[in-house]
């Protein structure tokens, strides 16, 4: 559906982008993760044109993107990007206009949309009169205007509570159902997670690992992680090593990756002369793996 391939781009002589290489596929939701300055907008903004790259190639439906490819993507940026003083259907008028939709069709059209995010309460009140959670909504909404076959979303969901997060959440998912392919860049890990097909992190300028979750998992060897507390926390290494384990800081905290799911009598047994405070079995979550690639490609290791 959507090819980026050998994208490069340097803002001076700050290289962002070196050769990002991402293939989105019909009907799938990619989340592409990365640190905050790490080139997920900018990766963005170059695929809806705000942005020229340096070198490298996207091609859309098998064409190369052009002009004509937005009236088949429908982006909604970081940054909020509809008219604070107008109002719902306004905005949604405003924008369904530019891809050219009019009468009956944006009527209907804009129905639909009032339909499935609830907007019918707040259709008539301006955009500045409302809170984070209903402007993200009508971001949501306006991207969704020209009935996209991708949809493009920059952090779809950042700032927002729980529940309005769990809504836009659910209203992603019905999108997946009707086969919208979406590329979408977020912080929350769990979003990532629950939501998508793919993820791929981005990192120093490049995919650094990329597929479904099952598959980023083969990055860890091991099959469950052992976070730990010892007062004698260089014994506890030095024996670590002599199992033939390996260990990670996962924030500040100290984990064993155990090549086999132990109980916690067996653990225990592994470090008959170790003194250990604390033991907490975990599954690998994307929050491992994420921590894996960094520290895997980090200059300075973190
Ligand atoms: N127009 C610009 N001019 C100069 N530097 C820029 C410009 N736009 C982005 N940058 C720099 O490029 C890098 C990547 O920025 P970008 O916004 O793509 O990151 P991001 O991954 O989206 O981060 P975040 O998670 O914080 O949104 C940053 O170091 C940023 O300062
Ligand atoms: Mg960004």
């Amino acid at each position: 559906m959507l090819k980026i391939e050998h994208l490069i781009k340097s803002f001076g002589d700050q290289p962002v982008l070196k050769d990002l290489n991402l293939n989105i596929r019909k009907g799938e939701i990619y989340a592409l993760l990365g640190k905050n300055g790490s080139g997920k907008s900018t990766t963005i903004k170059i695929l809806c044109n705000l942005l020229n790259a340096d070198g490298g190639s996207i091609s859309f439906k098998d064409k190369p993107l052009d002009h004509q490819s937005k009236y088949e993507i429908g982006i909604a940026p970081q940054e909020i990007s509809v008219y604070n003083n107008l109002t719902f259907k306004e905005n949604l008028e405003f924008f369904g206009s530019l891809y050219g939709l009019s009468g009956f069709k944006l009527k209907s059209r804009i129905s639909e949309l009032f339909d499935i995010f609830g907007l019918n309460q707040h259709a008539n009140k301006k955009i500045d009169q409302l809170s984070g959670g209903w402007k993200r909504r009508i971001n949501l909404a306006v991207a969704l205007i020209h009935n996209p076959d991708l949809l493009i979303l920059d952090e779809p969901t950042a700032g927002l509570d729980i529940e309005i997060r769990n809504e836009l959440w659910a209203l992603i998912g019905e999108l997946k159902k009707k086969e919208i392919s979406i590329l979408l860049t977020t912080h929350l890990l769990e979003e990532a997670e629950n939501l998508c097909n793919r993820i791929g992190i981005l990192h120093n300028g490049m995919i650094q690992a990329e597929g479904t979750i099952e598959e980023l998992k083969k990055l860890i060897p091991a099959k469950k992680i052992a976070m730990v507390e010892t007062p004698d926390t260089e014994k506890l290494i030095e024996r670590i090593n002599q199992n033939g384990w390996q260990y990670r800081y996962y924030n500040k905290r100290l984990a064993m990756l155990m090549p086999q799911d132990y109980s916690l009598s067996e653990i225990i047994n592994h470090f008959p002369d170790v003194s250990l405070i604390s033991i907490a079995k975990r599954d690998i979550s994307l929050e491992h793996i994420y921590y894996e690639v960094l520290q895997k490609n980090a200059e300075i290791p973190i």
